[in-house]
């Protein structure tokens, strides 16, 4: 055992439940550069997600369009059977070269590479599976209706939505139950914060990407970097602790490439700010 442990972070029940510890795993960063074709050091990824378990991380987040297809093999390949961890992944999404991203949301698609998925990662069911995007070019409808098919046929066991409105939950509850909501959220990006309210309310998990981006907030002399200073933590891990305390239904999923920036980010689970120091970063956050 470690004395890195993400089950300090406390547990969620996505879905009320498949319980997984808080502070999880964003494998995106695993790929090649402009998340597409395989890493450059392909050793160094397969070591990043084998250290996962040994310290106690056990939500992981992928997408059939990282590489595309890379993230799931790699995590196959690494940490297959997965005992107690829990994979999530995502379809939505095609991609046409490095930093190219478009959404595709017809129902047959988003159908064929839930399936895909599965085989790929290796599993009869997939644990949680998200839309990673609502393609404004096919009836949204349409693309519920699809996931709701996927959980009725048992190859999804739970499902989410990614970057949505409090309104596009709605409409999506009512064809199946939204478990979680992955939209992009940190100390200084507060855009989503009526949607994580929201997920609040309804026992939704909610899935902050891009949690380590305090931009400003990072660099020396500033709020973030002093209280770092003073409680012997970095930045990151104070803007992951801030994160963490926002909200019990917040599984952030700092995503690396290195054991180094793992283990740093996982001991953030032992960081605890004081309500005080909460607020602090939180109004110096919304004003940045
Ligand atoms: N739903 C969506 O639309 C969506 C979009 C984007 C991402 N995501 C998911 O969210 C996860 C996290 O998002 P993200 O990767 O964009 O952002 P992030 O976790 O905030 O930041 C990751 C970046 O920070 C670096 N980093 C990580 N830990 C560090 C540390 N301790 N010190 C210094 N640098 C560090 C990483 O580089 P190194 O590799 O060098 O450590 C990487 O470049 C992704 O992996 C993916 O699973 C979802």
């Amino acid at each position: 055992m470690s004395d890195i442990d993400a089950g300090r972070s406390g547990t969620f029940r996505i879905g009320g439940d498949m319980e997984v510890n808080r502070l999880g795993f964003g494998a995106m960063r695993i790929t090649g550069r402009g998340i597409w074709g395989e890493p450059d050091n392909r050793s160094g990824a397969i070591d990043t997600l084998r250290r996962l378990p040994q310290l106690g991380v056990n939500f992981v987040d992928t997408a059939n369009s990282y590489g595309p297809d890379i993230s799931e093999q790699l995590i196959r390949a690494a940490l297959h059977p997965y005992g107690s961890m829990v994979i999530a992944t995502k379809a939505g999404l095609v991609r046409t070269g490095p930093d190219a991203w478009h959404p595709l949301g017809r129902p047959e698609y988003l159908i064929q590479e839930a399936y895909r998925s599965a085989w790929k990662l290796g599993v009869d069911r997939i644990d949680l599976w998200q839309l990673h995007r609502i393609d404004p070019r096919v009836p949204q409808d349409e693309q519920f209706d699809a996931i709701r098919q996927l959980l009725a046929a048992g190859i999804i066991r739970h499902a989410g939505l990614s970057e949505v409105s409090v309104a596009e939950i709605e409409a999506a509850r009512a064809f199946f139950p939204v478990a979680t909501v992955q939209n992009r959220f940190n100390l200084t990006d507060r855009g989503s914060e009526d949607v994580l309210d929201h997920c609040d309310a309804n026992g939704i998990g909610f899935i902050p990407w891009y949690p380590l981006a305090a931009g400003r907030l990072l660099e020396k002399g500033s709020i973030l970097s002093r209280l770092a200073a003073r409680k012997g933590a970095s930045p990151s891990q104070i803007a992951l602790a801030w994160i963490l305390k926002r909200s019990p239904v917040i599984l952030p999923i700092p995503g690396t490439s290195q054991v180094a920036h793992l283990e740093e980010n996982v001991a953030a689970a032992s960081v605890a700010l004081s309500d005080q120091e909460f607020r602090d970063l939180d109004e110096a956050g919304r004003k940045s």
